[in-house]
């Protein structure tokens, strides 16, 4: 019978004997999978995995230090790189939603790389894999294909010549969430909706500046607390905002402002690949929208999207 018990034992078992005292490097996206991937690896190989954590400059607010900061509370060994600034110089002036995400893509195995290289003598390429990935890219040839491998850093292992382990490639994500559990991975970290690899890179339509990424923080951070505060994220599958290519005229005191719009996005969903928008309560929206609009400087506009996907995506580029 399949227990995360009796996974965590057999698969830590099982990485000893793979991996023997050779050098293993993860990437960790601050998402489930790679946690659990990298939380698992520590149980069976300790200090001989080295973990990285790449700052793209289109985290959500504060994301790249909390984050990092409960990555080392477990006990990982993990190296935190600001890129920051590469990203957003690469990503000047780019406004095609499939060009963003090709310049962060190659920006994160620039950076990854580097890094990598550093440790002495490393084998191996640990990812955090899960099975419905695994069938989506031998399944599907559209653009989904390159989601995922994009998502999971397709093109690193040939680049860096290393060998590739990944322990959970035979696990739904429900049975991840499950392991995490067991290994005592707080249930904050395993609860986290799915963020894009692209990040806020694909939440700011038109090109990315960090005034944008600045603005659109704000504006989401408001939106994550409140869902959070309200008791509706647990309920809620992916939320976020959208920083719109649009100034409208407001009004604020006796001045006309002409500043930003941002919509905000709620989905329910079990796989992505299907998405109804959720009926938040009027009260909740109302008072995100008074909290954005007097909180965040450039922010005069709130709206929401109520479109279900298909034929609407879940972002909106
Ligand atoms: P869409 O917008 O296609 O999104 O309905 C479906 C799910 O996939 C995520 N998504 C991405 N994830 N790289 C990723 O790692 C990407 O380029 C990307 N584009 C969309 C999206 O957030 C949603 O969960």
């Amino acid at each position: 019978d399949w227990t995360p018990a009796s996974f965590i034992e057999s698969t830590v078992a099982q990485l000893k004997e793979k991996l023997g005292n050779d050098k293993v490097v993860l990437g960790l996206s601050g998402g489930v999978d790679s946690t659990v991937a990298g939380v698992l690896l520590n149980r069976a190989i300790g200090k001989n995995l080295t973990c990285i954590f790449v700052d793209n400059g289109l985290l959500r607010k504060n994301e790249f230090e909390a984050v990092l900061d409960s990555y080392k509370h477990m006990g990982l060994n993990v190296i935190g790189v600001d890129a920051k600034q590469k990203f957003w110089n690469d990503l000047a002036g780019i406004t095609d939603p499939e060009q963003k995400r090709k310049v962060i893509g190659r920006d994160f195995i620039e950076v990854f790389d580097v890094e990598a290289h550093k440790i002495q003598e490393v084998k191996w390429l640990a990812q955090g894999t899960i099975y419905p990935d695994v069938i989506e890219s031998v399944s599907v040839n559209g653009p989904s294909a390159t989601i995922k491998s994009h998502h999971n850093v397709g093109g690193l292992p040939e680049k860096m010549k290393l060998k590739v382990v990944e322990p959970l490639n035979l696990l739904f994500k429900d049975e991840v969430r499950r392991v995490g559990k067991a290994l005592g991975i707080r249930d904050e970290l395993l609860g986290r909706h799915p963020f894009p690899g692209p990040g806020l890179g694909i939440r700011i339509l038109s090109d990315v500046t960090p005034e944008k990424v600045r603005i659109l923080q704000e504006a989401d951070a408001i939106f994550i607390n409140g869902l959070k505060e309200w008791k509706l994220y647990d309920q809620v599958w992916q939320a976020g905002v959208m920083l719109l290519p649009v100034q409208s005229v407001g009004v604020m005191g006796d001045e006309r402002t002409y500043e930003n719009v941002v919509a905000l996005r709620a989905v329910m969903s079990t796989d992505g690949m299907t998405a109804d928008w959720v009926h938040l309560p009027y009260e909740f929206l109302a008072k995100m929208s008074n909290e954005i609009i007097n909180k965040v400087r450039g922010i005069n506009r709130v709206v929401y999207d109520i479109s279900s996907k298909p034929p609407a995506t879940i972002e909106w580029e």
